[in-house]
């Protein structure tokens, strides 16, 4: 399958996405950006269109799927309930990366919850993905836009990568903002409980509605995950990647870069600008938590693009903000590679 790629630079360009969008009301898929990572995207309501998402990713069918909208008004079209926390947590932070987890409406269909009795909705706010989402007027499916296993796609030269030939239509909308994907936050228990961290924090989250809880799983591997996503071997460059983390953390790095390469082992490292680190590669997210965030994934595809073997993150970030879930994504890809100094 050919495989049209569309970009879009401004709001004069809209008009090219009505072709993209119509095929996606159709039946087609459309990858498309949104302000936290690509999205893979299928007619929420097309159980065949669904079930294609998830042969061209290979994802697992145990895997749910979330919905899109660009509209708070259709929820109500796929939700049995909405708690009233639920209702706080979408007026307040929709459309942005919050996922909000409800009781979900029989037309939703199994292969979209991977058949739960709960969908897990989300307004995005990129501007592109809201023009997409209104012109094909209907709810879209969509996990991120990677091949299963491999970090999610910040930019549309990583879709592409991942799926050309296999699916229809990639809008490209330049680099994802936040670059993590959204939290996740299941309000179907009788505590609300965040399954996965993301861009809206923790803190955001109980200004609003209280007290909030994270899955147990998130800090005890014992446990199961309630987001089937979360157990899955996640974000892994090719490279072996291993996380700095502490006060010496650049020191140790960079011995552990010298060790590296004299075993002939080609070593990457990633790391804030203001540092100055020896290696074959050097790829630097900026200065701030949020924009490590938003580099990190596309550092970990460019690293396996330059041939690196062995790579060091250095993290020197250790709040609880979007750090939270920087260490997530970052501690999963490193596989439990974590040196504390
Ligand atoms: O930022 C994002 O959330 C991106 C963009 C494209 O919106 N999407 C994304 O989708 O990251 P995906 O499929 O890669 O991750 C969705 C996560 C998975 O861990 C999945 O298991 C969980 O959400 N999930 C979806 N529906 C759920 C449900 N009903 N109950 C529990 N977990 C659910
Ligand atoms: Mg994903």
């Amino acid at each position: 399958m050919e495989t049209k790629l569309i970009k879009i630079e401004s709001k004069k360009d809209f008009n090219k996405l009505t072709e993209a969008a119509e095929a996606l009301a159709d039946g087609a898929l459309v990858a498309f950006p949104t302000e936290t990572v690509y999205g893979l995207g299928a007619n929420a309501l097309n159980e065949n269109a669904v079930s294609e998402i998830f042969k061209a990713k290979g994802r697992p069918s145990d895997n749910p799927l979330i919905v899109h909208i660009f509209d708070i008004g259709q929820v109500e079209m796929l939700a049995e309930e909405i708690k009233p926390c639920a209702k706080a947590l979408m007026e307040k932070f929709w459309p942005g990366p919050l996922t909000v987890i409800v009781k979900r409406k029989e037309c939703v269909p199994d292969c979209v919850t991977a058949g739960l009795d709960t969908v897990a909705i989300r307004m995005p706010s990129n501007e592109v993905a809201i023009k997409l989402l209104k012109l094909s007027g209907v709810p879209v499916a969509a996990p991120s836009a990677n091949t299963s296993g491999k970090p999610s796609p910040t930019k549309a030269s990583h879709v592409y990568s991942d799926l050309n030939g296999k699916i229809p239509y990639i809008i490209d909308g330049g680099a994802s903002k936040v670059g993590l994907e959204s939290t996740v936050i299941d309000t179907t228990e009788d505590e609300p409980k965040i399954l996965r961290p993301g861009g809206i924090t923790k803190k955001q989250i109980e200004e609003v509605i209280g007290s909030v809880l994270y899955d147990p799983a998130l800090s005890d591997p014992s446990k199961t995950p309630k987001a089937p996503g979360m157990k899955y071997k996640h974000y892994a460059p090719k490279a072996e990647l291993t996380v700095i983390l502490g006060e010496k953390a650049t020191e140790e790095a960079q011995k552990l870069c010298k060790v590296s390469m004299e075993e002939n082992i080609k070593t990457g490292v990633i790391c804030c600008e203001n540092e100055e680190i020896f290696a074959d590669f050097i790829i630097k997210c900026g200065n701030s938590a949020e924009k490590y965030a938003a580099g990190l994934f596309a550092a970990l595809r460019e690293m396996d693009d330059l041939g690196a073997e062995r790579i060091y993150a250095v993290l020197p970030f250790d709040g609880d903000g979007i750090e939270t879930a920087i260490r997530n994504r970052i501690f999963k890809a490193a596989a439990g590679r974590i040196v504390r100094c």
